[in-house]
Formats: C-alpha cells, structure tokens, sequence
C-alpha cells in the first residue's frame, strides 16, 4: 500500500472513532485460519496467526472485581489515596486500553459536584473529565449561573468527576458490569468531597446513582435523595440533594433539549438559595 493510502486508511479510522488497537500484535487477515480446520495430509498448512487479544470488562469476574473495587474504595480516606487506589484496581479492562486515569477537575471544596459519564477522548489524552467539545459546552452552561470550575471561590466553583475513570474504547457506552465495578469508586468520591449538591449528567450517571432505570427525561426535573447505591458505603450517610440533567453531547446532538437543562439550572438556583449557597 503506498504510504498516502496507508495516512488515508489511518484517517478513516479516526474518523470514525477507532483510534486506539486493542491487540499487541498484528492481525493478518489475509493468513486467517479457521480455528476448528482439521489438516488434512494433502491439505498445505496455511500460517498460525495470533489472534488479537481483546479486553475483556471484568478479568476476575464481577463479583469479585466488585469486592475488591469496595475494599479499595473503603480504605481510601483522601482524594489523593482514592486516586491511588483506582489506579491500583485491575480489574475493569478498558484501564488497559485507555492512556490516563480521569479522576477529577475542579475546586474539591465546592459545594456542587458534578458527575458525568466517562472520559472520551480530549479527557483520555489530558487526563481531566470534561475537557472536549461537550466540556467546553458545560462551561458555559455553568457559566450562565455564575458557576466555573476553576474559580478558588469555593461557592462560585464547582467539582468534576464521572462514573467511570478510564475511556472506554471508541467512545462507547460503559457496559453495566463496568459501571458496576466503577460505582464504589465514585461513591466514596462522592463522600470525601461531600458535596452540598449534586448534579447527575445524563443517563448512565443519573441511573447508576440513583438506582433507577428510567431515562434521564423521566429522572430530571424533580430533586432526589442521593444515598450510596453500595451498600458497604452506606453507614453514616446522609441524603445528598441530587438533580439529573441532559449530557451536554446530548444538547450538541439535539440543541432543542438546551431549554430543558436551562430550567435544571434555574431548579439548581432555587435549590443553591434554599440551602443558603447564594
Ligand atoms: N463526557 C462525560 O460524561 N465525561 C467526560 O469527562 C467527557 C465527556
């Protein structure tokens, strides 16, 4: 293949999201056997190929993966070890293919925190959440309520984090055993922080804090009680107050829905006056 062709296949690639190899090797396709072929002495033997290893969600199994993500989790008592401990964890496959840890952006000693999906690709490669196009168009969401997450005035700012820490691969959407291992970890982010508000960003963060399988659409517009979703967390909690909104890559898909997270915003004044951060 000549070496602009081989750029344009590389750019197709990226363009549609594959820009990461989930195998260490080469997989050549052309030299592919079948795996259960029976050679035959008259048949000549066509090459063994390596076939390209994937990740698999959860190498130790979910349960498992589950008990150590709590253990770690619980045994963390500041941000800094809890960071420590997340990148410790082996036990959710796409840490393997992603290239920086996304734990948090912002002020930790907000009153509001935020939590979103998963890191994409802008937050893989700077290993901060919310840092791409969406992100930007977060910024100004929070903006146009006086809110900014790199204000030192702690009741201007605001703190960032999502469900999961590690990009999953292309994009994709976390597959439920990855948010289930990655749940602990966010909680018990969640309580170091203690946030007086939070604001749950779109619907893989909405459903997974808030127990709850409805979509977004059905989950926003009323408050609701956060209280750790791990039970292991649970002892000493209190209720969080919790608002679910649309995810910005959402509102960029469909800028009709940007009225409906205006009103969230304006449902999140009332509630910072009512709790007298205003
Ligand atoms: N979307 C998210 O949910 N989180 C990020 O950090 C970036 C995009």
């Amino acid at each position: 293949m000549q070496h602009s062709a081989a750029i344009a296949a590389l750019q197709f690639y990226v363009d549609h999201g594959v820009d990461i190899a989930l195998g260490d090797e080469a997989f050549n396709r052309f030299v592919q056997t079948k795996p259960e072929q029976t050679v035959s002495p008259e048949m000549p033997q066509t090459p063994q190929v390596q076939t390209a290893k994937t990740t698999t969600p959860l190498p130790m199994g979910k349960n498992q993966a589950r008990a150590e993500a709590v253990k770690l989790a619980k045994a963390a008592s500041t941000l800094d070890e809890l960071r420590e401990a997340i990148a410790a964890f082996d036990e959710i496959g796409i840490k393997k293919t992603a290239t920086n840890l996304v734990f948090c952006d912002g002020n930790p000693n907000a009153p509001i925190m935020l939590v979103g999906e998963a890191p994409g690709a802008d937050e893989d490669r700077q290993g901060k959440p919310f840092v791409g196009v969406s992100g930007q168009l977060l910024d100004r969401i929070l903006a146009c309520i006086d809110l900014d997450r790199t204000q030192e005035d702690a009741q201007k700012a605001v703190y960032i984090s999502n469900i999961l820490n590690w990009r999953p691969p292309g994009n994709r959407t976390p597959a439920p055993a990855e948010v289930e291992v990655s749940l602990p970890f966010i909680e018990r982010h969640i309580q170091l922080v203690r946030p007086k508000l939070l604001i749950l960003c779109g619907g893989v963060s909405a459903k997974a804090l808030l127990d709850r399988d409805e979509s977004v659409s059905r989950l926003r517009k009323t408050w609701h009680d956060y209280l750790p979703v791990t039970p292991e967390l649970r002892e000493g909690a209190g209720p969080i107050p919790a608002i679910a909104t649309y995810h910005p890559a959402y509102l960029l898909r469909t800028p009709a829905q940007k009225k409906a997270v205006w009103a969230d915003m304006l449902s999140l004044q009332e509630k910072r006056r009512e709790c007298g951060l205003l």
